[in-house]
């Protein structure tokens, strides 16, 4: 007997516009009418040196959530300062999609440099600039093939992967390993249908997804499609954690929704002094305050044009097993 697709179901039900789709099942973490499906629970460690520099609050200050019928998925609500938020989105528009990164568009045009390509004489090329739809870096994700190899790689950027580590020790992970990443870029009609990420050789480390911008309506299932999914909102900042149970669960993004605030263009008034221990990262020292200026000036125009209509999600593997070094001799079960 053939197997009810029920999050096809679901995925159709959020997708369409007409009926518009109720947001009464709809998780928002916070909502105390979701309090029998959401437990929220305070960190245990004291706060890491790095959060400030990498643009997220004080650990004690933020909001962790389990699913009670999800073992294993974490929600972080939002643990980044406004300028923090900025900071990674325009890491994602303006850095990773760089050689020798890939992007999707590699396929169709050769750019160096996609986001400078997308602004020639101070004019913006809209049509370049929704063409980006996803970036890989560290081991590339092989979107044909589904396979990782040790010859198709480039650097994971050292401030992603303090971040992820940062995150992944708040949880107790201390031994993840950043290795690969898929940055997605969305519009608002955009979708990703019902999936499961299981191209990696360690399929036990957990998976780190961070949103910025506009918010996502994310469904997430059980291990083969006749589960019914549950629907969560994620919004700008959030850091979602797939592990254990929950690391090879179908899921995916039916609905792109305007947020419902900008968290990432509160104002911002911190002084200099705050501005240069937040953004130690930033590369180099002496680029330092110029990039924070930028970033509360005219400079952030172009970026927060882009987050306007835009979700961007960064997506954190581990591919390697912890005793391995590399892809080399790996045979892939497809
Ligand atoms: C992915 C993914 C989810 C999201 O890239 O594999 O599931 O929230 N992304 O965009
Ligand atoms: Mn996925």
């Amino acid at each position: 007997m053939k197997e009810i697709d029920e999050f096809l179901t679901i995925f159709k039900y959020y997708k369409a516009n007409k009926p518009k789709p109720s947001s009464q099942n709809v998780i928002t973490v916070e909502d105390e009418r979701h309090y029998d499906k959401v437990i929220r629970f305070a960190l245990k460690q004291s706060d890491d040196a790095r959060t400030q520099r990498l643009g997220l609050k004080k650990m004690e200050k933020w909001h962790v959530y389990t699913f009670q019928s999800h073992p294993g998925l974490y929600l972080i609500r939002n643990p980044f300062t406004s300028l923090g938020q900025r900071y990674w989105i325009r890491k994602c528009l303006e850095d990773y999609p760089r050689k020798p990164n890939r992007t999707n568009i590699d396929n169709e045009i050769n750019l160096e440099d996609w986001w400078q390509a997308c602004y020639v004489d101070g004019a913006s090329d809209q049509t370049l600039i929704k063409k980006l739809r996803w970036t890989t870096l560290g081991y590339h994700h092989n979107w044909d093939t589904k396979v990782y190899s040790e010859d198709n790689q480039s650097a994971l950027p050292r401030e992603l992967a303090e971040l992820t580590d940062v995150v992944a020790l708040s949880l107790g992970y201390s031994t993840f390993k950043p290795q690969a990443t898929i940055v997605n870029y969305y519009h608002m009609k955009s979708t990703l249908s019902a999936h499961t990420d299981h191209s990696e050789v360690n399929l036990e480390a957990p998976l780190f997804s961070f949103s910025f911008g506009q918010s996502a309506i994310f469904l997430i299932g059980g291990q083969d499609k006749s589960v019914t999914p549950t629907a969560i909102l994620l919004q700008s900042g959030d850091i979602m954690v797939m592990s254990k149970e929950s690391r090879l669960c179908y899921h995916a993004v039916p609905k792109i929704l305007l947020a419902s605030s900008s968290p990432w263009n509160e104002e911002v008034n911190h002084s200099l002094g705050e501005i240069s221990a937040s953004f130690k990262y930033i590369n180099q020292p002496e680029e330092l305050y110029s990039n924070m200026i930028k970033n509360t000036g005219d400079e952030w125009n172009r970026f927060k044009d882009y987050v306007k209509e835009s979700r961007i999600n960064i997506n954190v593997r581990q591919v390697l097993n912890e005793s391995q070094n590399s892809l080399a001799g790996v045979v892939f079960n497809s």
